[in-house]
């Protein structure tokens, strides 16, 4: 191999890197609820919250909640707004367990915002080590019951989301930065390219 094309592999490379840091970094969208191994009581309302960047463009996102060691999803919610930050969910018969997590996306598109930490769902005779914190009551009830069937359609749908102007959202903040880096990538390798060939 001639040394430039070995820095050229090695520039391109690293600049993915960065592209993909850059996008990691500039999307902040942390679930706080459920808590890392907070225990849900069966048969109750519990509290989902969250924080996220303000400047992200993501007005609203799907709900969905997923086992570990299980196949399939269970839809909770489409179309859940972003502001209040925080959404109820009431359990009924929903199958105990230890490896629960729950999944904010966009399932349009399939664009992940973020995943909870692992959290249990008791049984419903059980009662929690530490009570978790009670649900909200400004803000809207959504319920789920018994055990996940992957043809069912989301639990609860809200109306779509708008952004500010009280048109449909399109989430173009969100996407351009990866184009970006990608172009600049490919422009540095261009030139990285064209540089090797001796032109
Ligand atoms: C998902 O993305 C589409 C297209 O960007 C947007 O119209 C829709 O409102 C988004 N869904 C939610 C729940 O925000």
């Amino acid at each position: 191999m001639r040394p430039g094309s070995t820095i050229v592999s090695t520039y391109s490379s690293a600049c993915l890197v960065l592209a993909l840091l850059a996008v990691n970094t500039s999307a902040y969208f942390i679930i706080d609820e459920p808590a890392l191994n907070r225990q849900w009581p069966n048969n109750a309302v519990n509290l989902v919250t969250w924080s996220k960047g303000v400047l992200d463009g993501v007005n609203g996102f799907d709900v969905e909640m997923a086992q570990m060691g299980q196949d399939g999803l269970r839809l909770v919610a489409r179309n859940v707004p972003s502001k209040p930050n925080s959404l109820n969910i009431m359990l009924q018969d929903i199958p105990a367990g230890d490896d629960y997590f729950l999944i904010f996306i966009n399932s349009t598109h399939g664009v992940m915002h973020s995943t909870s930490s692992r959290f249990s769902i008791l049984a419903a005779s059980a009662s929690p080590s530490s009570p978790p914190p009670a649900a909200n009551p400004s803000v809207p009830t959504v319920t789920i019951s018994g055990t996940p069937n992957p043809t069912q359609p989301f639990a609860t749908t809200f109306p779509a989301i708008l952004d500010n102007a009280g048109r449909p959202t399109v989430q173009l903040y969100k996407e351009s930065p990866i184009l970006i880096a990608m172009s600049m990538c490919f422009i540095g390798w261009l030139f990285g390219a064209l540089w090797t060939l001796g032109w």
